[in-house]
């Protein structure tokens, strides 16, 4: 079956794992809210009823009951702020992982700041919803309830009470609207203050070999500084605003006083009315004037709400993906065109090409060239800006990924190996089968080599691990390349850090993975792997030169221009 998702479904399920915590707390804060009458209508009562009978049993009657009140209204409020709590946890759980996958994938985040941006954005939403804010989001809808009651009360009251929160609000729009801009701008600086940071660390080596350690640290607090700047100048328009906003509201509560002496004097209400209007006013106010100091918040977390949308909604394609047959190594590349990500122009075009299951192509051309931009796209890290790749037929991109995953054998130019033990990177994360995991070293021939090291196959690799040269790393990296017996091979420079005793070895894995059926490309420099091949294609500045059965284009090709073979 062919579905494409709605829009954001991940985002829609998320809020709808969080719906009934939502309505409990929708239900909690009107219980919360009615409850928060027992004071004025306790005043009313005190002033209006025991005042003028003395009656002290019946202020101790009403004073139990408020008490109890009270009390309920405390527990009640607890367990709402539980609520929250977990709801920001069951949030976060329902798209942390869709999230990464996302971001891993590399459809949605094109870089890497992107993707770590994301994370960050979610922390922030977990934490807004867990913090104090929604509390006060909750409880600002009841406010009408409180004016109305002041209405009751008098008219006049409840006027003033309008008029009152008419204007806190016109100061929170204030609020947004003069912190808004600022905040996006130094939402982007954070973003690029990171990616510096990020070459940087990762490549701290060379930073401090070549003394570049101050100059990249003044680069990157020059984004920093920024950062804080329009930080700062966002707060302290924001703290502007809420000063203003608490100076009027004591000015209001005051005011308010002053109309229900006013009126109590030519008797409009009682006096204890006059006490409780004051009283109910201020509930009144309370949530508006907290909606006004959390608005800064709100609006931090509605942008990284939308920049998490946006990333989990360009991640999203058709989800089920008929099965396809695993495919056996047909390569079909008809007039492809590919763009680097953020790239202005394409990186290559104008190639293709025709492999027949089982043949070998060697990609060769001089630095940036475009192989290694070919090669990305053909293992589908990045998608064609125009033309097709097929395999089998069918276009990479109606491969269920676990389909194609297996089917292909990627060996970057750096490779790097991720967190985990040797087999583990070989076996590429998944179920560990021993058996496939050794063929594979032993196809690469890096088995001895492994087992030399102190924990063979267990060995731990990263921080706190073994380290590895260069030409290791690229030996297991072929090995990872070849566990499973991929259909298609693809290699970029596999022979760039090896030595003769490595070159051999891997001519040999070429060799086997061929006779085993497995079509291969590879990208390189040096003449060993021209010779192998079946099928050669020359790449000039990002277009194809030459494509077609290797003696054919090594006779039209002066060897000389081709700098190998
Ligand atoms: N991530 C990238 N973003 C933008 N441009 C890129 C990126 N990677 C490579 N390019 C550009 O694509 C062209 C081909 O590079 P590449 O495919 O790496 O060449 P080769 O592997 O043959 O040395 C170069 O001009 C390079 O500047
Ligand atoms: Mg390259």
């Amino acid at each position: 079956m062919m579905r494409k998702t709605t829009k954001n479904s991940d985002v829609a399920a998320a809020l709808r794992a969080c719906r009934p915590a939502f309505f409990a707390t929708v239900a909690f804060s009107l219980v919360i809210n009615l409850l928060m009458f027992t004071g004025p209508l306790y005043m009313i009562e005190v002033y209006d009823r025991v005042l003028p009978s003395r009656h002290t049993g019946t202020l101790l009657a009403l004073s139990g009951l408020a008490l109890a009140a009270f009390a309920l209204y405390g527990a009640l409020e607890l367990i709402r702020s539980r609520i929250l709590i977990r709801s920001g946890a069951i949030f976060d759980r329902a798209l942390a992982r869709p999230l990464v996958e996302r971001v891993l994938s590399r459809s949605a985040a094109s870089t890497e700041a992107q993707g770590a941006q994301s994370l960050r954005d979610l922390d922030q939403l977990r934490d807004f919803l867990a913090g104090s804010a929604p509390v006060v989001f909750c409880d600002a809808p009841w406010t009408p309830l409180f004016v109305g009651l002041a209405w009751l009360m008098h008219p006049g009251l409840g006027l003033a009470a309008l008029a009152g929160i008419g204007g806190l609000l016109a100061l929170t729009l204030a609020t947004e609207w003069v912190t808004r801009p600022a905040l996006r701008a130094a939402s982007a600086s954070a973003t690029a203050a990171a990616q510096i940071g990020a070459t940087a660390m990762r490549n701290r080596d060379v930073v401090a070999a070549l003394g570049m350690a101050s100059r990249f640290a003044d680069r990157w607090s020059g984004k920093h500084e920024e950062v804080i700047a329009l930080q700062t100048c966002a707060s302290d328009r924001a703290a502007l605003i809420v000063s203003i906003s608490r100076t009027y509201r004591l000015i209001l509560q005051s005011g308010m006083l002053a109309l229900g002496a006013w009126l109590a004097i030519h008797q409009e209400i009682t006096v204890g009315a006059m006490f409780a209007a004051n009283l109910l006013i201020g509930r009144a106010l309370q949530p508006v004037e907290q909606v006004v100091q959390h608005w800064k918040g709100f609006i931090m977390a509605r942008e990284a709400f939308a920049r998490l949308a946006a990333v989990l909604a360009a991640g999203e394609g058709p989800v089920q993906r008929m099965e396809l047959p695993a495919p056996v190594g047909h390569v079909s590349v008809e007039q492809l065109a590919v763009c680097a990500p953020l790239a202005a122009k394409p990186g290559l075009s104008g190639v293709s090409f025709r492999l027949a299951a089982g043949e070998m192509m060697t990609v060769v051309g001089a630095s940036g060239s475009g192989k290694s931009t070919l090669i990305k796209a053909l293992v589908n890290v990045w998608s064609p800006a125009a033309g097709a790749i097929r395999l089998d037929g069918a276009t990479l991109e109606q491969y269920a990924p676990e389909r194609l995953g297996p089917a292909i054998g990627y060996l970057p130019q750096e490779v790097e190996l991720l967190a985990g033990t040797i087999g583990e990177n070989i076996a590429r994360f998944g179920d560990m089968d021993a058996e496939k995991v050794v063929s594979a070293a032993r196809m690469a021939g890096v088995h001895d080599l492994i087992l030399r090291l102190p924990n063979g196959y267990d060995t731990e690799i990263g921080p706190g691990g073994s380290v590895l040269s260069g030409g290791q790393r690229q030996r297991i990296g072929l090995a990872r390349a070849l566990y499973g017996k991929p259909a298609l091979i693809v290699l970029d420079e596999p022979n760039a850090n090896l030595d003769l005793t490595g070159e051999a070895a891997l001519a040999e894995a070429l060799e086997a993975a061929r006779a085993g059926g497995a079509t291969i490309i590879v990208s390189t420099h040096k003449p060993a792997l021209v010779s192998m091949a079946d099928k050669l294609l020359v790449m000039t500045d990002g277009t194809q030169q030459m494509f077609g059965p290797r003696a054919e284009v090594l006779e039209r090709i002066a060897p000389r221009t081709l700098r190998v073979a």
